[in-house]
């Protein structure tokens, strides 16, 4: 699994900070989400994988008080006194997700030591495919280093850490399956009770993700606004329906029934909602049953639900949907993340994938003069230490 980049991270580390001892690699992966698309702050399903994608962060203690951090991808180092982290306010810079982190786990009482951390990631940012969870979750591993932490009070913590420093009201999806991952399967994670089981894919079919290489500004924006819209028609539906507590909670029949008397987008917002909820146990049933023809139509159909419903994805995404789904071999496509940008998820028979990727290069690159990069999705494990003898 470690390609070359990993395994030198610790001569890497050494060259950086003078010496390498007491150095301990810790690794988190980023996501790609098959099914249950903006559920998950609704408190309903989602269906995502572990990626071998992942962050790597190696760290070891330093003696002079500081706590710092060098960001490969970024060539930027940055330094703090460890003592003075519990003071830090959000720098609208990429080292809000770590710090953040370290924050969160001072609020849990747990002492920010200080350590030098080197932090080198594959999982491409902005690309939808989650590398601020696996940012978040391996500098709590790198800043823990082996103290022992509950795994469902980690994921929380670093998703309290996107909304408190980064200012993302983000569910739990990305962080959950960076610590929860497991190889050869895809994760239902339950976001009311944040329980889960794994879901064993069937044979003759493989995933594949593709970039769209653009991030629309409105991302952000657009996020925290479906979170307020969510927000907007349950509290319509519980005119009619005062047991409701969240879009999780609505049937189909009581969001036909109170759909009249709320605003026609909360309405769409809901619909898209309460029927991904749906199409999650649906992929999960046809799964077990070997229904590869369903499970892609019901990709189809989510993407089509966010497309019109949820209005989150863009030109970029639906052109690569569209164009997926005229390709040989491919049972289904849909964007997968936050939308506006990043990433598709093919299904597709596994002798087609060469033959998919370069055709939808050479496709996109005509509409959009972009090369998009395309990720094979290998089902990994979640966050843990990198021991030695796994790959350094
Ligand atoms: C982002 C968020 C997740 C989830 C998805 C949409 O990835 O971080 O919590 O809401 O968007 O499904």
């Amino acid at each position: 699994m470690a390609g070359l980049a990993e395994s030198l991270l610790k001569a890497d580390f050494r060259k950086l900070y003078g010496s390498a001892e007491g150095v301990r690699v810790f690794r988190a992966p980023g996501r790609v989400n098959l099914i249950g698309e903006h559920t998950d702050y609704n408190l309903g399903l989602v269906l995502p994988v572990a990626l071998d994608l992942a962050t790597y962060i190696a760290t070891a203690p330093s003696a002079d008080g500081k706590l710092r951090m060098y960001s490969e991808f970024r060539k930027e180092m940055r330094e703090w006194n460890a003592a003075e982290i519990g003071a830090l306010k959000p720098a609208r810079h990429w080292t809000d997700y770590p710090i953040g982190v370290a924050r969160e786990l001072l609020g849990a009482g747990l002492a920010i030591a200080p350590a030098n951390l080197l932090i080198r990631s594959t999982v491409p940012e902005g690309s939808g495919l989650s590398s601020s969870a696996a940012l978040e979750v391996s500098t709590a591993l790198a800043l823990l280093s082996g103290r022992a932490m509950d795994r469902l009070d980690l994921a929380r913590l670093c998703q309290r850490a996107e909304h408190n420093f980064a200012g993302i009201p983000c569910g739990i999806m990305d962080q959950y399956i960076s610590i929860f991952g497991r190889e050869h399967a895809a994760v239902e994670i339950d976001c009311r009770s944040l329980g889960h089981r794994f879901v064993e894919l069937p044979a003759g079919i493989t995933f594949v993700a593709v970039n769209t290489m653009v991030r629309h500004a409105l991302a952000g924006s657009a996020y925290k606004e479906r979170v307020a819209e969510c927000a907007a028609a349950v509290a319509g539906i519980q005119e009619k329906f005062p047991e409701v507590e969240s879009l999780r909670d609505v049937s189909p029949e009581q969001l036909e029934s109170a759909a009249p008397c709320l605003p026609a987008v909360a309405a769409r917002r809901a619909r898209h909602v309460v029927t991904e909820d749906a199409r999650v146990g649906r992929f999960v049933e046809a799964s077990a049953r070997g229904d590869v023809e369903l499970m892609g139509r019901l990709l189809v159909e989510s993407h089509r639900s966010l497309q019109h419903d949820y209005e989150v994805s863009c030109a970029e995404l639906d052109f690569l949907v569209d164009t997926a789904l005229g390709m040989e071999g491919v049972l289904g496509s849909r964007m997968t993340g936050g939308g506006f940008g990043g990433c598709t998820v093919t299904m597709l028979r596994p002798r087609a994938a060469a033959r998919f990727g370069e055709e939808m290069a050479r496709a996109y690159r005509r509409q959009f003069q972009a090369t998009p990069q395309v990720y094979a999705c290998r089902p990994s494990a979640g966050a843990g230490e990198v021991r030695d003898s796994e790959e350094f």
